[in-house]
């Protein structure tokens, strides 16, 4: 089975309303002719509007970068995934790194979130990986796969169908530090592996994960030609138009 490539882009807090509609323009105008890649950009809330309304009938798809958990109430400045819907969204970043270690989203939280996600109809994108001391620590496969285990925990194989997966080493995070394709390649195949363990063949042939973690243009090619990975988490270099477009080529 081949699986289509899925790229994303993750804004992070970069692009407010008027720059992220500039952006998505130059977007939506570079990317037209990338029909074999799943496209996808993330931008910060406020600029999803503008954005959704940009990439209308582009292909490439809009997702929020986090949500809360409850469809709605009182939680200050928090999205649930029934608004990020509204709002025109397909998807969602669930348990990226910085949610993590900057505000304080433990797996039980991300697991939360992914569960709310999946009931907004929601399709989300799992985010897991290392820091550098536990990838010293000769742990790295370890925090991965538990991580997966504490998010996936009681979901169905239809459920798990519908996410994807995107394995961001901590340490290769806006560093500059990248993954080698076969570090990379390594632990994309432990997280296949770990679900054919658990789940009928469909999920592990069917499942794609992402690599992100300082991915640039330079680098794409040899990452995505590498067996179990199947697209990127992009972040500093989806801020630029034609960088992101380079690696969306390195994947078609
Ligand atoms: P960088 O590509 O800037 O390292 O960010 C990766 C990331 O966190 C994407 O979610």
């Amino acid at each position: 089975m081949t699986r289509r490539p899925f790229i994303a882009g993750n804004w992070k807090m970069h692009k407010g309303p008027v720059q992220a509609d500039a952006l998505a323009a130059e977007l939506k105008r570079l990317l037209m002719d990338f029909t074999g890649v799943d496209l996808a950009v993330a931008p910060p809330y406020v600029s999803i509007p503008a954005v959704v309304a940009r990439l209308k009938h582009s292909g490439i798809a809009v997702a929020g970068q986090d949500l809360h958990d409850q469809v709605q109430g009182a939680y200050t400045s928090a999205i649930s995934g029934e608004m990020l819907v509204e709002a025109g969204c397909s998807h969602v970043i669930v348990g990226h790194s910085e949610r993590r270690s900057l505000f304080g989203d433990t797996d039980e939280v991300v697991a939360a979130k992914l569960r709310a996600a999946l009931r907004a109809g929601l399709s989300p994108i799992l985010c897991v990986g290392e820091t550098l001391a536990q990838r010293d620590a000769g742990r790295a496969h370890d925090v991965v796969t538990g991580q997966l285990a504490l998010a996936l925990a009681g979901l169905s194989p239809d459920q798990v169908l519908g996410i994807t997966i995107a394995y961001e080493p901590v340490w290769a995070i806006g560093t500059g530090r990248t993954a080698s394709p076969a570090q990379a390649q390594e632990m994309h195949a432990t997280i296949r592996s770990w679900l054919s363990d658990r789940y009928p063949r469909e999920v592990p042939a069917t499942v794609r994960i992402q690599y992100g973690g300082s991915v640039k243009p330079g680098n794409a090619r040899g990452l995505l030609s590498q067996p179990d990975i199947d697209g990127a988490l992009v972040g500093g270099a989806s801020l630029d138009a034609t960088s992101f477009r380079d690696i969306v080529a390195a994947a078609g």
